[in-house]
């Protein structure tokens, strides 16, 4: 009957006669392991460890009856889905009903026929491993669609990105052409301004003193000029970061210090700030781009502030991993529910009131970090504030994952 590569199926015999136990013993053959018991209670106290795949037992016994130990294993965890037998030699409906509602499957009567005791136990335990296989099939599946979920909103949030990144490329290319101008125009007037004063100068003397103070301002504003244009080209930098995934990222980057420029640069835009507590572990410093890493972490910061608000606390801790850095940014917020956190990467996804936020810090902070070849995940249960984990590889060839 049994396979033999695989174990004998365990069966379970309570009866409190010898002659029973010993015939349902002999009726079972050698294809089974049996264990027999005198008592409902040697039942229960030996099942957990034996394991059975069958349970055949008595209706009648001295202690708790066959349909209160059927009851005792449905309740007991590991066991509550083993086939259960009850014997009896009632033949009414009343004590047949009594032991189905403790969660019997199946009777057998007295005087027990050999070949109806093994065709029972061998089709309970094949319906039992039937169900046992639907079982693991079933959560086998649901796993598989927990993944394809997963998998489609991550695919929705690239292509959300994807139209972001092709917004940010256009704008720094279109920034760049007329910057160009710009930084060109600045620098000649520096140079015509200089030409200017030296016209104006006669020879041995001074240019008059009212032109020299015009011309020193007009200096200034093209310094400022050149000042200004050098500042949206590394804007136009930082957005072609956010555009294309593999930017060269080769400063080295203390991941400590963008933590506190970030919190510094959030700072100017709170009139007061949640209670600050960081925590930092040494280590050497990465490579990435110090100035993009503090724009990535920014509006996580700037988030965690504004929900924690000033009685609340942000807790920034910072570990090394052995592909990189993890910086974890905990506030003490109201948390994100559920059906938000799936969201909140999104581009323009909000929930704060209209005209508060435009949705998009997260996701330009969820480009950049992917750009430097890190990753951003976060954790949140409601009313227990939200962390969000920012990992950064320690090399900029290296991309490092979340598990
Ligand atoms: N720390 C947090 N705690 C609770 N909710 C958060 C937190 N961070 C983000 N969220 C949720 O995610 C949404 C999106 O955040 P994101 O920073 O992208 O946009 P925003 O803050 O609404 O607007 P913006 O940053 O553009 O001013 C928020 O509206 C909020 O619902
Ligand atoms: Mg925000």
């Amino acid at each position: 009957m049994t396979d033999t590569s695989e174990p004998s199926p365990r069966v379970l015999v309570c009866d409190d006669s010898p002659t029973m136990r010993a015939l349902i013993r002999s009726m079972l053959g050698p294809d089974y392991e049996v264990l027999l018991v005198e008592t409902g209670e040697e039942a229960l106290e030996r099942a957990p460890g034996f394991a059975p795949d069958v349970i055949v037992s008595d209706l009648l016994l001295p202690g708790i009856s066959g349909s209160e130990l059927c009851r005792r294993i449905r309740k007991t965890a590991g066991l509550a889905e083993v086939p259960f037998i009850l014997v009896t030699t009632l033949a009414d409906a009343t004590s047949r009903a009594l032991g189905l509602e403790a969660g019997a499957d199946d009777y057998l009567y007295k005087p027990l026929r050999e070949r109806e005791l093994r065709a029972r136990v061998v089709s309970l335990l094949r319906l039992h491993r039937a169900l046992v296989g639907l079982e693991s099939r079933q959560h086998e599946l649901e796993t598989t669609n927990a993944a394809l979920r997963e998998a489609q909103a991550a695919l929705v949030r690239a292509g959300k990105l994807a139209s972001v990144g092709t917004l940010a490329a256009g704008l720094a290319h279109e920034i760049n052409n007329p910057l160009s101008y710009i930084k060109a125009g600045a620098r000649s007037l520096s140079v015509t301004l200089g030409e200017v004063e030296r016209l104006a100068t006669p020879p041995g003397g001074h240019a008059p003193a009212e032109l020299t103070a015009l011309l020193s301002d007009a200096r200034e504003v093209a310094a400022e000029m050149l000042e200004g244009s050098q500042r949206l080209e590394r804007i136009a930098g930082d957005l072609r970061v956010i555009a294309s995934p593999d930017a060269p990222n080769d400063e080295s980057v203390d991941p400590a210090e963008a933590v506190e420029s970030a919190f510094l640069l959030v700072r100017s835009r709170f009139p007061a700030l949640p209670r600050l507590d960081i925590q930092v572990e040494p280590g050497p410093p990465i490579q990435s781009v110090g100035r993009l890493l503090t724009q990535g972490l920014l509006p996580v910061v700037e988030n965690a502030v504004q929900v924690s608000g000033p009685g609340g606390v942000v807790q920034v801790r910072i570990r090394q991993l052995n592909v990189g850095v993890e910086i974890s940014i905990q506030d003490s917020g109201p948390g994100i529910p559920a059906d938000v956190l799936p969201r909140i990467f999104d581009p323009f996804f909000t929930t704060r009131p209209q005209g508060q936020g435009m949705g998009l810090g997260l996701s330009v902070a969820y480009g950049i970090v992917h750009g430097l070849g890190g990753d951003i995940q976060v954790e949140s249960r409601p009313g227990q504030g939200a962390c969000f984990r920012v990992r950064m590889p320690r090399r900029n060839t290296a991309r490092v994952g979340l598990p």
